[in-house]
């Protein structure tokens, strides 16, 4: 299964800083064994859309509305994403249910709105440093599966621990790798042969100097990059890691 490397680029980035930046990466992308993928704000899609074209690079929106379209002042629809340019969309980041209060069954919806659009949903699950503490970490992480994945689902997955995004610190190889085996057994428990070609991204705090590691683990199909996504030169290494 070829790695899925994606950058998030969260709630930053002007123009100015964008465009130098997609094109460091388009002129950095040839010849790398992995899919790279950038998620950046709503505001920058067409200009990224614009300056990836030509690229093996793909682009995907950080979130979606569950409705195609109607009164949702300040929200975008899967449609408009795919009318932009976008294949990808994140759904249930765990900024997004901590920030805006989504629930599983949010992200169910938005994980079905985004399929119906024609787009892959990147669906994040991750327990929170006291789940974890608390020996919770995979039952919290297997309901979420089951809550947020619709059923038939042709996505991928994101486990990011909580604790781990933005915090530099990251699980033991032991544990990411034990987590990513569960997500695999539920995954083809319930989606059988198709829950095997999922592929199960690992994020929170991936730099250049961890990725290597972390991308061989079992079952890690991939990365999703916050802040190292911002700077091509990481972003870069990290895909070239993968
Ligand atoms: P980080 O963010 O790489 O900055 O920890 C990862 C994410 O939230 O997707």
């Amino acid at each position: 299964m070829r790695r899925l490397i994606a950058g998030n680029w969260k709630m930053n980035l002007l123009r100015a800083e964008a465009e130098p930046l997609l094109a460091s990466l388009c002129a950095g992308a040839a010849g790398l064994e992995c899919d790279l993928l950038v998620c950046p704000p709503a505001t920058l899609l067409s200009l990224a859309a614009m300056a990836l074209s030509g690229s093996p690079i793909a682009l995907g929106g950080q979130d979606c509305h569950a409705a195609a379209r109607g009164a949702h002042t300040g929200d975008i629809a899967a449609p408009m994403l795919r009318d932009a340019g976008a294949r990808y969309v994140i759904v249930g980041h765990s900024e997004r249910r901590a920030d805006h209060r989504e629930t599983d069954a949010d992200v169910r919806a938005k994980a079905e709105a985004a399929v119906a659009a024609g787009l892959v949903p990147i669906v994040c699950v991750g327990e929170s440093e006291s789940e974890r503490m608390a020996g919770r970490a995979e039952s919290v992480v297997g309901r979420q599966l089951d809550l947020s994945l619709p059923d038939g689902f042709a996505g991928a997955i994101a486990y990011e621990p909580v604790w781990a995004i933005g915090t530099g610190r990251i699980p033991s190889a032991e544990e990411i790798a034990s987590m990513h085996l569960h997500i695999r057994s539920r995954l083809t428990g319930r989606f059988g042969a198709a829950g095997a070609a999922v592929r199960i991204l690992y994020g929170g705090s991936v730099k250049p100097d961890n990725a290597g590691s972390l991308l061989r683990l079992p079952e890690v199909g991939g990365a999703l990059v916050g802040g190292a996504s911002l700077d091509a030169v990481s972003f870069l290494a990290i895909a070239r890691a993968g």
